[in-house]
């Protein structure tokens, strides 16, 4: 059996625009695997196919060697859990709220219900708050559990977002992006951060890691996958791809304008 998720020559096309041409790629259990690419490479069209908001064109998906047609609804369900490009907390819930709600699946009566008034068991909500509480002191950020997401910096409303998304205790967490808006030393913790994700005793999980910022997916990446014009243009490990000159070309050129930029 094949497992963790996997893509077959997946296609995806916006009118006359090809974003993805026959892309395939693995990411096993406990691996962190990072597509990276230039602008407009076709990396969050991939992110999106995989969270069900783009369905793509041509190919296919499995979990575990079964057939997956992802929903967003559904993915915390199936053991999948995802950031997004900026933090996409609710301004209107405190942050440890914030953090229950991305765990709400794995109450039986649920959070959500309990949000809207309606009739909940206290001690799946007890079990609730002391699991997000765990979680927000595993990332450092405890201490902010009753702020306001929108009052905090960028670099910790991003770990709440991060926070959010462990909750769920996904085996496969989807990261599009997680470094942009951080600056250096910010980069260089949350590098440290993901790369102990698939060793957590508690809940050890797969990540996925769509990333523009170079330094960042080749210090944590076992595998990276490169993406130019939609097609994979490169893919083995951080050392491989950086010595393809195909990469250098597409990539790493541009990539040291755009860094001055
Ligand atoms: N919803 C859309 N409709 C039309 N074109 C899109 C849409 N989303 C992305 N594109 C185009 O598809 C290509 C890939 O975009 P994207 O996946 O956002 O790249 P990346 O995340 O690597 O910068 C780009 O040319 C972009 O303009
Ligand atoms: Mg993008």
């Amino acid at each position: 059996m094949e497992e963790g998720l996997a893509l077959h020559h997946i296609g995806v096309r916006f009118g006359g625009l090809t974003a993805l041409d026959d892309v395939s790629l693995r990411v096993p259990p406990g691996r962190v695997v990072g597509v990276i690419g230039p602008n407009g490479a076709g990396k969050t069209t991939l992110f999106n196919v995989i969270c069900g908001f783009v369905a793509p064109e041509t190919g296919s998906i499995t979990l575990d060697g079964r057939p997956l047609r992802p929903r967003p609804h559904r993915l915390t369900r199936l053991g999948i859990a995802r950031t997004l490009q900026g933090t996409g907390l609710f301004a209107g819930l405190t942050v440890l709220e914030n953090v229950m709600a991305g765990a709400s699946h794995t109450a039986r009566a649920g959070f959500l219900p309990a949000l809207l008034g309606l009739p909940r068991s206290d001690r799946d909500e007890a079990r609730l708050r002391r699991h997000a509480l765990d979680v927000l002191d595993e990332l450092g950020v405890a201490a902010h559990a009753d702020a306001a997401p929108g009052t905090l910096p960028f670099a910790v409303r991003q770990r709440v977002a991060l926070a959010r998304a462990f909750a769920a205790r996904p085996r496969l967490l989807l990261l599009d992006e997680p470094a942009g808006g951080l600056g250096g030393e910010d980069i260089a913790e949350l590098a440290q951060l993901i790369r102990q994700l698939p060793q957590r005793a508690a809940d050890p999980c797969a990540v996925l890691l769509v990333e523009h910022h170079m330094d960042l997916v080749m210090s944590v990446c076992d595998e990276l996958v490169v993406l130019d014009f939609g097609r994979v243009i490169a893919a083995g490990t951080p050392d491989e791809v950086r010595d393809d000159p195909a990469v250098t070309d597409a990539y790493l050129g541009a990539s040291v304008d755009e860094a001055a930029a």
